[in-house]
């Protein structure tokens, strides 16, 4: 099945799902760099090279390494240089193809080079299909900080080729789901439901479908509030937890399971809160995404860790919570009932 949905910002973009997209990739901008890390490059930089070469685009591949470790501000400024050895005037644009480090990183780019020049994305993980290649956020991590650098700069379109999926381990495709499912839990039930479809893979028959419709939650949000003043934060929903979770495990604990567990967290919170009780369904994606185990953690530096997230001031650590399905706030929530809750927590992870 192929979709094609629609951001409403200024200027409107397309974002295309399908698979083989990345084999019909047009772009009117006539000189092109694509932007690739040395894992994604030899997978999938010949076919997309290819399609753009049949628009009529001259294209140049850089390359940059795998993973989170390219999100510098040198490696940035290396690819500021080879984008004006180049030659590259206002008229041309960036293309990124891989994850979401490799598009946040190429996004800056695009949103720097010459003040701003055309971004495309081709996005290959779930994550980035789902969450990192919608809504404009680019950017570097500092010393100090992930995400600390950087600026907002909307695609003209985005192409996911759902094809790419195949080649990406099961356990990283769940990860990406953990937020498939957050944006199920905040606005659509039925997309739970797809996501805890037994064999949801990248080969199930109703990827494309669950796919376009977490995609749409996205787009809502982002359409609505499209530089984070408010209603963008609930996307932020498991992901207080889940920062603390990845800092105290130096990422032995990968993003979409901290997320799988900080959802199920946030759900028990919102339960203690008196609000509907989501952890059934939190526990059901669990079962479905099986997270490596936690490792023994302290509450003390779990809650010093929470408490320094940025959605924390003076008065307490602000969740996002969910009163039901589709029903988000933010909300402070007395240290007390974070602790008591944590209790749950631990207790649900040794039964
Ligand atoms: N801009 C945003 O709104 C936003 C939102 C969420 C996350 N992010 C960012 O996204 C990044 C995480 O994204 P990610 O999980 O996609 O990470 P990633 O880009 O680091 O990719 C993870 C690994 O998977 C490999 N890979 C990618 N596609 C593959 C495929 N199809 N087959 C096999 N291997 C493949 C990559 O080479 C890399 O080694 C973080 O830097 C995060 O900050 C940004
Ligand atoms: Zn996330």
């Amino acid at each position: 099945m192929e979709f094609d949905l629609t951001v409403h910002l200024n200027p409107a973009y397309r974002i295309r799902i399908a698979r083989g997209t990345l084999q019909q990739v047009r772009i009117p901008e006539k000189q092109v760099v694509v932007i690739a890390d040395s894992q994604i490059a030899p997978l999938y930089a010949p076919a997309l090279i290819a399609s753009l070469e049949q628009g009529g685009s001259s294209v140049y591949l850089l390359t940059i390494p795998a993973g989170e470790v390219a999100k510098t501000l040198a490696i940035h400024a290396q690819l500021l240089s080879q984008l004006a050895q180049l030659g590259l005037t206002r008229d041309s644009a960036v293309v990124a193809l891989g994850g979401g480090a490799t598009s946040d990183l190429a996004g800056y780019v695009a949103a720097s080079y010459l003040r701003g020049i055309a971004f495309y994305v081709c996005p290959t993980t779930l994550l980035a299909m789902v969450d990192a290649s919608v809504g404009g956020k680019t950017g570097v991590n500092l010393p100090e900080g992930k995400n600390l650098v950087g600026a907002f700069h909307q695609p003209k379109a985005v192409f996911m080729d759902t094809n790419t999926l195949e080649s990406l381990p099961l356990r990283t495709f769940r990860e990406g789901a953990a937020e498939l499912f957050k944006h199920g839990l905040l606005a659509n039930p039925q997309l739970c439901a797809a996501v805890l479809e037994t064999g949801f893979n990248a080969t199930h028959s109703n990827l494309e479908q669950t796919l376009a419709s977490g995609v749409q939650v996205k787009i809502d949000i982002v359409e609505r509030d499209p530089t984070e003043q408010n209603e963008r934060a609930y996307l932020n929903f498991g992901h207080t937890l889940a920062h603390a979770l990845e800092a105290i495990t130096h990422h032995a604990v990968p993003h979409g399971e901290a997320v799988g567990y900080g959802m199920h967290y946030a759900a028990l919170l919102g339960k203690n809160m008196g609000y509907t009780d989501l952890s059934p369904q939190t526990k059901a994606f669990l079962e479905y995404q099986r997270p490596m185990p936690l490792p023994e953690l302290n509450w003390v530096s779990v809650r010093d860790f929470m408490a320094r997230d940025k959605k924390a001031d003076n008065a307490g650590v602000r969740f996002v919570l969910l009163e039901a399905i589709g029903k988000p706030k933010l909300e402070r929530v007395p240290e007390a009932v974070l602790e008591q809750t944590w209790a749950g927590f631990l207790a649900f992870l040794a039964a």
